[in-house]
């Protein structure tokens, strides 16, 4: 039934995308299993600066990240968790520091929850995880149901540069909705820096950012009947200034006529057309407390790596 919905949901969301003006397709549907592994293996790129960035950044100031909670008893929530490595180090910290910890991990896909767990647990064994298998509106629901502990909230790996401004704007006001006063929310930032940087971050040289994009067509295939040639599109992206995002698309490199079975249509494509793919949000320290500020959280401090390319930003409700 859950797996009906999902398909009915990607159908409409690829119908709507390819009839649109600016045609697009949904970045949330790269993340099937294949996209997932290849998500894993662009954190670990060489040009992909951002995960391995955010790990030093907790790993030498989360002490100071986690001393900032005074209430004896948390519920760190996690919204799209991941494989949880970051985590663990924060972990560390608040269960060095005594406090009673609750973790309630959330993430959209049920194989990432299972491997998070069998990374975390061993080396916390008495730790109590309570793992949520939902997207992030419906896990906010649950959020204003825990009343004795503070909750802290990690939205971690620049995730929110995924949203657009308006869905950002969304997410945070949804959030602070749910929370209560003394309540925190941990989100990490990158940074706009050099284009050069961004771009080869983006573009990467071994093609698995390429391969990422490309897997919305292969799953297209798989799942509703689609009949995309893969060989007969290609990748592109690059920083846009002028919105402070890179945006990635697919391109096609015919003109070409492309069926999707489950939508009953065939989609024409020219020479050189674009689909859209992803935005990646850059964001300044400016940047950053405006949308805090207008969500109604106050920014309690940033935590950066020395060459400010990310920043954990820590808001308190
Ligand atoms: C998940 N998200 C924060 C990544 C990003 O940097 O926008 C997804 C990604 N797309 C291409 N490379 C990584």
């Amino acid at each position: 039934m859950i797996e009906n919905n999902l398909k009915h949901e990607f159908l409409e969301a690829v119908v709507s995308g390819l009839n649109a003006e600016t045609r697009s397709l949904p970045t949330r549907f790269i993340y099937d299993d294949t996209g997932s592994r290849l998500f894993e293996k662009i954190m670990a790129l060489p040009e992909y600066y951002l995960s391995r960035t955010e790990y030093q950044i907790l790993k030498s100031q989360g002490k100071n990240i986690s001393s900032i909670a005074i209430n004896r008893q948390i519920n760190l929530v996690e919204l799209g968790a991941g494989n949880g490595i970051k985590t663990a180090l924060l972990l560390e910290h608040f269960i060095k520091q005594d406090i009673d910890i609750i973790y309630t991990p959330i993430d959209i896909s049920q194989a990432a929850l299972d491997s998070l767990i069998k990374h975390i647990q061993p080396g916390f064994p008495d730790l109590k995880i309570n793992p949520m298998c939902s997207d992030y509106f419906q896990a906010m629901e649950i959020l204003k149901q825990e009343e004795s502990r503070t909750r802290f909230v990690l939205f971690l790996g620049s995730n929110i540069g995924n949203m657009n401004m308006d869905n950002a704007h969304l997410f945070f006001n949804t959030l602070h909705n749910r929370l209560i006063p003394g309540d925190f929310v941990l989100v990490g930032f990158d940074m706009i820096k050099d284009y050069k940087m961004l771009n080869r971050a983006y573009y990467d040289s071994q093609g698995v950012t390429a391969a990422f994009n490309l897997n919305l067509l292969t799953r297209i295939n798989k799942e509703l009947g689609g009949h995309f040639n893969v060989d007969l599109f290609r990748f592109y992206s690059y920083f846009n200034p002028l919105i402070s995002a890179i945006e990635s698309f697919i391109v096609s490199l015919e003109e070409q006529d492309v069926a999707i079975d489950a939508a009953d249509t065939i989609f024409h494509f020219n020479k050189w057309e674009a689909i859209h793919t992803e935005y990646s949000f850059k964001y300044s320290l400016k940047s950053i407390e405006l949308l805090a500020e207008d969500c109604g959280f106050s920014v309690s401090r940033h935590f950066h790596d020395e060459n400010g390319w990310f920043t954990d930003s820590l808001w308190k409700v």
